[in-house]
């Protein structure tokens, strides 16, 4: 698989997929920190070069909820955060058959979509909380692959990386931007490990839009939780138009497959 991780300095995202025998190259405006295939530039330049896979990490610091309240107080600040959304959405509809933008919980999800994933490092064997948002397209939600136990403090839960009060424990410094936003790397090899051995045709229904499975990787636990279901009606191998839709299923034609999905609610999660 050709993969371009945009706007990684680290080399973290990159080298893992690496580890797993694909071609990939991170990009990032700054030199990366451990050498490997690296694109130093802006990541426009190398955008229509044929990848089969984008990761991108757009930066934050105008998007990021925690400091939206600035907006209103420094002058042009406003304008940054549409420059800012204005990048993410270049990313977002780059002609790359599967992407995932990653991002901290920010004004994305309220100006441009919700995400199809919040996940946490602590799901991914670190010791640590920070929720992070998957805006995916043609890429499955990622799953856990290690889970980590909080320490309860007062009846909530705290990882290493939190004080007692939840707060992070990192003070500040001129490279704290830098600490906090490298991609933890069990993240990164669980996303090289799932999203790398997807197959060439092999698509994916997010909560979002409408995606295709092949029948290989089609089964209906994945599909419901894809789908943020309850529970996943018939799945067939072939396309067949009587499917029945009753009022709480709908039935989602695939190149491939016809799947029925049950929702709670009738239409709840008809897009
Ligand atoms: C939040 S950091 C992401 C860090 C990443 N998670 C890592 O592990 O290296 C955002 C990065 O986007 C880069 N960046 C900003 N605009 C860019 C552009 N037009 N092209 C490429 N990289 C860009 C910045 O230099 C910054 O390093």
């Amino acid at each position: 698989m050709r993969v371009l991780v945009a706007c990684e300095f680290s080399g973290t995202v990159r080298d893992a997929f690496i580890a797993y025998g694909h071609d990939a190259m991170s990009c990032d405006l700054l030199p990366a920190d451990i050498p490997g295939p690296h694109y130093q530039g802006d990541v426009r330049d190398v955008l229509g070069n044929g990848w089969d896979l984008m990761i991108a990490h757009p930066p934050c610091t105008y998007l990021s909820v925690s400091g939206l309240h600035w907006n209103k107080r420094i002058e042009g600040r406003a304008a940054k955060t549409e420059q800012a959304l204005d990048f993410v959405r270049l990313l977002m509809d780059a002609d790359i058959q599967r992407i995932a933008i990653e991002n901290p919980v920010s004004c994305i999800s309220t100006r441009i979509r919700k995400p199809d994933q919040i996940i946490q490092p602590y799901q991914f064997g670190h010791d640590a909380s920070k929720a992070t948002c998957l805006w995916l397209k043609g890429l499955p939600n990622l799953r856990p692959t290690n889970s980590v136990a909080p320490r309860i403090v007062n009846g909530r839960p705290r990882w290493a990386n939190q004080c007692d009060s939840g707060q992070n424990k990192l003070a500040p410094s001129p490279d704290r931007w830098r600490l906090r936003s490298e991609t933890y790397a069990g993240i990164a090899r669980a996303m090289a490990s799932q999203w790398g051995s997807l197959k060439e045709g092999d698509r994916w229904l997010s909560q979002n839009g409408c995606g295709l499975f092949s029948p290989a990787t089609c089964n209906p636990a994945n599909v419901a939780e894809n789908l943020g279901a309850p529970s996943i009606g018939n799945i067939s191998p072939n396309a067949n138009a009587s499917v029945p839709v009753t009022q709480k299923t709908k039935v989602i034609k695939l190149s491939n497959v016809m799947v029925e999905v049950a929702f709670g609610d009738a239409g709840e999660k008809e897009r």
